[in-house]
């Protein structure tokens, strides 16, 4: 039929959706709470350039992503990622060299997000708040009051704990959803004038509040004139501080930094604080996505699968797989 499908999230999940469901002939209509793609994947426009606050990279170990890893470098959205990584390891920080393959997008994150939903029907700047099913199709209400319908089948394709909210039409989804505790994730960034004399890229720290940082200027394609280093506190951290300002973030986590680093550190020309409430997944599961096929509803995400953008992009093609092997029968 020509109704359209209906998928709530335009981060990685619900666009690998998206994209599987449009290549069988199925038209969609995305709907996202911001202003543009991405979610969690998404690069934040700041006066020191497009700045990925969210995932820092992301690696591709199943041969189904990897190849659209591939096709999104070919495409020149994704580059890979040769960074000089360091770890703390009993309280000293030293080089820590391996084989994994890590990749970005180019010039940010978003490029990825962005190719993905080309020309894909959206409306942004709608927060979904109730998802109705009538004697056939679906209807769905947004945070004004405003109805859009009708579709054939929803997509629900946001972290769990707002999944949980809008899956009322299907108890045995919202319950599995709320039993996922999703973890929050500070994260800062540092901008300076001078580049600092130091040889990391990356580093996994781990311990206390921080749990990782990077280099921007690192990453392939990027060309900020700041020399900006991104920072992720640790989940627990991130759960103590959970209501501290902006401005006690950037102090504590600029601290922290500053005492691991192994060069003198200059006041930062550039600073910012992005507080994700729903960054990651407590534990992985092995859903793929979850659904009630003959009612026409599914959920999937990050927290189906691994917690990582691979387990998200996995879980969206899986949604759109179960939707289409249904419809086939
Ligand atoms: P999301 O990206 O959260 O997409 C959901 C979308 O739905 C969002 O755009 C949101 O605006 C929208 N939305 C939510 N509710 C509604 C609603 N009611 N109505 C309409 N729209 C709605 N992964 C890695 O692989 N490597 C990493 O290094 C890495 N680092 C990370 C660091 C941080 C700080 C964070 C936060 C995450 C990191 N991740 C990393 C995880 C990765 O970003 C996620 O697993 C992945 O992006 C999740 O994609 P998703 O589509 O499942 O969800
Ligand atoms: P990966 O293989 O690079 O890293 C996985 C984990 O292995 C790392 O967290 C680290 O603990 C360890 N590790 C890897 N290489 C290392 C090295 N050279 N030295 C020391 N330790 C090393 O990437 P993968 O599996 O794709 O994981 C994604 C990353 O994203 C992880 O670091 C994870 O913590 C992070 N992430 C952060 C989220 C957040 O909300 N802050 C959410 C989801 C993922």
């Amino acid at each position: 039929s020509s109704v359209s499908i209906a998928i709530i999230g335009a981060g990685i999940s619900g666009l690998s959706a998206a994209q599987a469901l449009q290549e069988a002939g199925l038209p969609v209509h995305l709907f996202d709470k911001s202003r543009g793609s991405g979610g969690r994947m998404a690069s934040k426009r700041t006066e020191a350039g497009r700045l990925d606050l969210g995932a820092a990279y992301f690696t591709a170990r199943d041969r189904r992503f990897a190849a659209a890893v591939r096709d999104w470098q070919a495409r020149g959205w994704a580059s890979e990622w040769r960074p000089s990584l360091y770890e703390l390891r009993q309280g000293q920080l030293g080089p820590s060299q391996d084989e994994q393959e890590r990749y970005v997008g180019t010039p940010s994150m978003s490029a990825i997000t962005r190719g993905l939903l080309g020309e894909t029907p959206v409306t942004f700047g709608c927060r979904i708040t109730e998802i109705f099913r009538g004697t056939r199709h679906w209807t769905l209400q947004d945070a004004d009051g405003q109805s859009y319908g009708p579709f054939s089948q929803v997509v629900v394709a946001i972290p769990a704990t707002q999944a949980c909210n809008l899956l009322t039409a299907a108890p045995v989804l919202a319950g599995k959803a709320a039993n996922v505790a999703m973890e929050p994730t500070w994260s800062v960034a540092l901008g300076f004038s001078t580049p600092l004399e130091t040889g990391m890229d990356g580093c996994f720290v781990r311990n206390g509040a921080l749990d990782w940082f990077s280099r921007d200027r690192s990453k392939p394609g990027r060309d900020n004139p700041l020399d900006t280093w991104v920072m992720h506190a640790t989940s627990q951290w991130s759960r103590e501080h959970l209501d501290a300002s902006k401005e006690t973030v950037i102090e504590h986590l600029h601290g922290a930094f500053a005492e691991l680093l192994d060069c003198p550190l200059p006041e930062p020309a550039f600073s910012i604080a992005h507080r994700w409430l729903y960054a990651r997944p407590a534990q992985p599961h092995q859903w793929g996505s979850l659904a009630d096929v003959d009612m026409g509803i599914h959920a999937c995400g990050d927290w189906c699968l691994s917690g990582r953008v691979e387990g998200a992009w996995l879980s969206g093609r899986e949604a759109a797989r179960r939707i289409i092997e249904h419809l086939d029968k």
